[in-house]
């Protein structure tokens, strides 16, 4: 018995002081202590030998022992699950992070961005409206009645199911839908894509971008037009630019006018670009004709208004030195990574 408790003393030492975190040297222990034929069965055996009255001593040793065994594995199991695990998901710390290429704002958001804070800074506010727009908004309300011969300046995209809507040719439609629904003072400006059925080329697309503006209020006159448009084309074009204003028509206005600013490639000097003329025509204007006013539920004889409305591709070729309308709608990530700021 004596023999027995040494044995199973040194077994306990040899117990404790077993480590690993290799699966099957936990599997071995197991088998080695607790398996069928292993240590505790054996030491089981052994009871049969001991004396009548230390079984019972015997037999709580064994019980402890069997405990010891029983612990160890659960603990070296679980070490070698957790050892295991972090091997497996392979976290290597100190690889490099995974590259993350930033966008960057395409052109003509860039160049639209730059109009619209500069009417913002005047107080106008941004509206936008739909592409699909039926004829009334796009065309009767804004004085072309059907079959106006001015309708034949802007080649119009019908949709086929409904001969009555249309892809908006203007972001006009915009501002008969703010006057509707707004009570002068109106200071609005309404940027857009809109479309035309024209030849695709170097120079013109099917599809484009507006922003037109108006203002409607009380006493609004065409000085109030000019000042505001003169302090927009500073802004955009730099303080030495020099503007003219040339007439001209459209149904919605009265009077038109268009804007011209000296040529800011060739300095006035003359060049492919202003087909040297020195000037280069940037946008659209005039006072809001009244019966556009009418159309809209807008007391003309109280009210006056003046309107405008530029492309958006034009100034962003001129600034950035494209050549080509088309390399704006292709989405070569090449050619639209360039572009950063649009001052
Ligand atoms: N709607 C005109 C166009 O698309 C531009 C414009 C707007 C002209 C407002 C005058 C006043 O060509």
């Amino acid at each position: 018995m004596e023999k027995l408790l040494q044995q199973i003393q040194s077994l306990i030492k040899e117990i404790e002081l077993f480590e690993t975190n290799d699966t099957q040297a936990v599997e071995a222990f197991r088998i080695k202590y607790l398996g069928t034929k292993g240590v505790v069965k054996e030491l089981m055996g052994e009871m049969k030998n001991v004396a009548m009255e230390r079984k019972k001593e015997f037999g709580q040793i064994l019980n402890e022992f069997k405990q010891i065994a029983e612990s160890k594995y659960e603990t070296i199991k679980l070490k070698t699950i957790e050892a295991v695990t972090i091997s497996d998901s392979r976290i290597d710390l100190s690889l490099p992070g995974d590259p993350m290429p930033l966008g960057s704002r395409h052109p003509i958001s860039l160049m639209k961005n730059k109009i619209i804070t500069i009417f913002q800074r005047l107080g106008f506010a941004v509206a936008e409206g739909p592409e699909i727009e039926d004829d009334w908004h796009n065309f009767t309300a804004l004085n072309l009645p059907a079959h106006h011969p001015a309708r034949d300046m802007q080649d119009t995209f019908y949709v086929q199911q409904n001969p009555d809507w249309l892809l908006r040719t203007h972001t006009s439609n915009t501002q008969i839908r703010e006057m509707q629904k707004n009570k002068p003072p109106i200071r609005v400006i309404c940027p857009g894509r809109v479309y035309r059925n024209e030849t695709i080329s170097a120079r013109s697309h099917c599809f484009f971008h507006q922003v037109e503006g108006l203002y409607i209020d009380e006493h609004v006159s065409f000085a109030d037009l000019k000042q505001t448009l003169y302090f927009f084309a500073k802004e955009m074009y730099g303080q030495d630019v020099k503007i003219r204003f040339r007439p001209s028509y459209f149904p919605f206005t009265e009077p038109s006018a268009e804007m011209d600013i000296s040529c800011t490639l060739c300095n006035s000097a003359g060049c492919s670009v202003c087909k040297k003329t020195g000037w280069l025509e940037i946008l659209g204007c005039g006072m809001v004709h009244p019966h556009v006013l009418e159309n809209c539920g807008i007391d003309s004889n109280k009210y006056t208004g003046f309107a405008f409305g530029m492309g958006v591709e034009r100034p962003a070729l001129l600034k950035y030195g494209i050549n080509d309308i088309r390399l704006f709608s292709e989405n070569d990530v090449r050619f639209l990574k360039q572009f950063t700021s649009a001052i």
